[in-house]
């Protein structure tokens, strides 16, 4: 199996976020997720152009019939004959809407492994719990919140008081919510970007202790391959609405038990490497931030074999990139068959 073992591999992942995130940045509050998201996909295809990998989409953009680009199946990157052939787990844009109307915690994400390391995750809803580090093995999907919360709590030493808790704030959570409250820890309620609320359970910056919620299944896999290079932990179990979800699930995980509770290895596993850049401010990661000439950006980069987690601040001179100017990028949209509107 090809190995990640060029660690130049990881800066190249972060250039691709860097360039997601600093298109769609440009589109912030405009109040259209169409245009954020054509903004952050069209420029993570064109960036993956200069990757040196062999790579091939496992969680993108949605079916090859309903996604024009980064759909799962493409093929991207350099393509060479002696590039790695790696699994590619991607969000160009992991919070639509909250780039879309200029809230916190937009963020531009990539996970990569060799082939085979990556659930293949039908894009339907997944129940998900999880926790950083310091909890690893004290969550339990199948406990109640209660359970779970004095677990944690338990382990870090502190009261369940002391805990917050990060939720997606949707009605189906309101019997959560209920549970959570009743045992005194704190919540805090987000409008969309559930990958970022795993992260931040292992960020001890974030003040986020455990993450509970329905959410989406592919978010599951991208925040399962953070988690294995954070060392925090994951579980989740698909979650069916429909009878044509189940039977998604049966054609895209063939063999698998499509109800069983997936832990964070069966998710996401093997050498990974995964990059995020903030696209609008979260709790994690500073968002973009335009000036004269430039902007800046800031970029998680880490690796599973060594958990080694870097954090990048990286100046851009649109100068020098001049793909990166707004006339830039909308001549590259134009490029890949997406005018604005
Ligand atoms: P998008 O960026 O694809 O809109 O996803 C945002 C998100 O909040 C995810 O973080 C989360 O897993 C999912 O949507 C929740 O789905 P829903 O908005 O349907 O409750």
């Amino acid at each position: 199996m090809t190995s990640v073992d060029d660690r130049n591999l990881a800066l190249e992942l972060a250039r691709v976020t860097e360039a997601a995130a600093i298109a769609s940045a440009r589109s912030m509050g405009q109040g259209d997720p169409t245009y954020s998201d054509q903004m952050a996909v069209s420029a993570m295809r064109a960036a993956f152009d200069a990757m040196h990998i062999n790579g091939t989409v496992v969680i993108g953009e949605g079916e090859r019939d309903e996604a024009p680009m980064l759909y799962i199946g493409e093929e991207v990157g350099r393509r060479a004959p002696h590039d790695p052939k790696m699994d590619i787990a991607l969000d160009p844009l992991e919070g639509t809407n909250l780039c879309a109307y200029g809230r916190p915690g937009a963020l531009a994400l990539i996970a990569m492994a060799p082939q085979g390391c990556f659930l293949n995750a039908p894009d339907i809803y997944m129940k998900k719990i999880a926790a950083g580090p310091r909890a690893r093995g004290a969550i339990d999907l199948d406990a109640s919140p209660a359970q779970n919360l004095h677990r944690v709590a338990e382990l870090k030493g502190v009261r369940v008081e002391e805990l917050t808790a990060m939720i997606l704030d949707r009605p189906r959570h309101e019997e959560v919510i209920a549970a959570i409250r009743k045992t005194g820890a704190r919540i805090r309620l987000i409008e969309d970007g559930d990958v970022d609320a795993a992260i931040a359970t292992c960020r001890p910056e974030s003040g986020i202790d455990i993450m509970f919620g329905i959410g989406g299944a592919p978010e599951g896999v991208l925040a399962a391959a953070a988690m294995q290079c954070l060392g925090g932990e994951i579980q989740g179990r698909l979650m069916f609405y429909k009878d044509e979800e189940r039977e998604r699930a049966r054609r895209i995980m063939g063999d698998r038990d499509i109800e069983a509770l997936l832990t964070m290895h069966d998710l996401a596993h093997g050498e990974i490497v995964f990059a995020a850049t903030g696209v609008t401010n979260g709790s994690i990661l500073k968002g973009v931030r335009f000036f004269a000439g430039g902007c800046e950006t800031h970029s998680l980069v880490m690796r599973s074999k060594s958990g080694t987690v870097r954090t990048i601040e990286a100046m851009h001179d649109f100068e020098r990139k001049p793909a990166y100017t707004l006339e830039g990028l909308h001549e590259n949209m134009a490029d890949c068959g997406k005018p604005r509107h």
